[in-house]
């Protein structure tokens, strides 16, 4: 059965990194149906378009994204980000970003689930007499009963399917009384559906320096958007580089399609070198095609990228070295 998969390269190193993902996908014995789609900071340059509602009721009927990576220096910020990467989270209700860490040398083995539709990135918030000297800003976090509760959940679900049934919230509770509070109830009222996970709780400070001293202790966590963004990247940076980091946007309930993207940005200090590494692209696809029903494949993929510290050279000398040992 071949998939039906909307590809975005985006800009920068997007273009690199997303052919050596189809290319071991192919490798791999699986058959993708793929449609293209030229949108990130280099088409809004062009001709002014971001992403527009045809498009999302276009990919409702595609099996799952792939995304490579989008944002450009010359595109005042948030317009790619706002218009084009959370306009696709929240539009296709991609509620859960599943964030896998792997230490090259296997001594730890984290998942970070990061809430992916609300928090500080929903967007409430404005100006007040913008430009005066007197000017007011603010950004709100928005934190749903409903969206903290499905997102816990879905944490709660992995911890009980991995050998080590453990399950970490991170917040802040300490100062952020609200929305710390709502997460913290929400999480403990979960919890006691899943007698078999056991839980523990770190505020987001804390996590980072367990993150770089002993990110061993952690199995799962779960946490909101914007901690989970900024955790994430050091996840990344403490288990082998940023290179590595894979995720995917999950619509964990299936009412359309998820999306799969590399943490990592476009790069443009380095695009169209040949230098960025794909193996973040890479297993990002992997994690598509465990989404799929394609896991062998998926397994396969992975098993190919394992030993990181043997995967050098060009983007494509990469990509072509993760084929050679599937
Ligand atoms: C990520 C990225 C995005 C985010 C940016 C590009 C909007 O940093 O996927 O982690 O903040 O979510
Ligand atoms: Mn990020």
């Amino acid at each position: 059965m071949s998939h039906k998969i909307g590809v975005i390269p985006g800009d920068g190193i997007g273009h690199e990194v997303i052919p050596e993902a189809l290319k071991v996908v192919r490798a791999a014995g699986v058959e993708l149906d793929t449609v293209d789609y030229d949108l990130g900071g280099g088409r809004y340059l062009r001709d002014g378009v971001v992403l527009d509602d045809e498009t999302v009721e276009e990919w409702r009927r595609l099996d799952a994204l792939l995304l490579g990576a989008v944002g450009t220096p010359d595109v005042p910020p948030g317009v790619i980000e706002r218009g084009l990467l959370l306009k696709m989270r929240f539009d296709l209700d991609l509620y859960v970003n599943h964030r896998p860490f792997l230490a090259p040398d296997g001594s730890h083995d984290f998942v970070v689930i990061r809430e992916n539709t609300e928090g500080t990135y929903a967007g409430e918030g404005g100006f007040l007499r913008k430009g005066t000297p007197h000017e007011i800003a603010t950004q709100g976090s928005v934190n749903t009963r409903f969206g903290v509760e499905r997102c816990v959940r879905y944490a709660f679900e992995l911890a009980r399917s991995r050998p080590k049934k453990h399950l970490t919230l991170v917040h802040k509770t300490n100062v952020l009384t609200f929305a710390g509070d709502l997460w913290e109830r929400a999480f403990h009222e979960v919890a006691a559906e899943y007698p078999d996970v056991e839980t523990a709780y770190n505020h987001v400070d804390a996590a980072c320096i367990y993150f770089v001293e002993s990110p061993q202790r952690y199995d799962v966590i779960v946490t909101d958007n914007l901690f989970g963004d900024i955790l994430t990247d050091l996840g990344g940076a403490v288990s082998g580089g940023i290179g590595f980091a894979s995720s995917g946007n999950l619509n964990p309930d299936r009412t359309g399609p998820s999306m799969f993207e590399p943490v990592h940005g476009s790069a443009p200090d380095i695009a169209g070198q040949g230098k960025a590494n794909p193996v973040a692209a890479i297993l990002s696809a992997a994690m598509m095609l465990d989404f799929l029903g394609e896991a062998d494949a998926a397994a396969r993929i992975r098993k190919a990228c394992a030993d990181t510290a043997t995967l050098t050279g060009s983007t494509t000398e990469i990509g072509d070295l993760v084929v050679a040992r599937l």
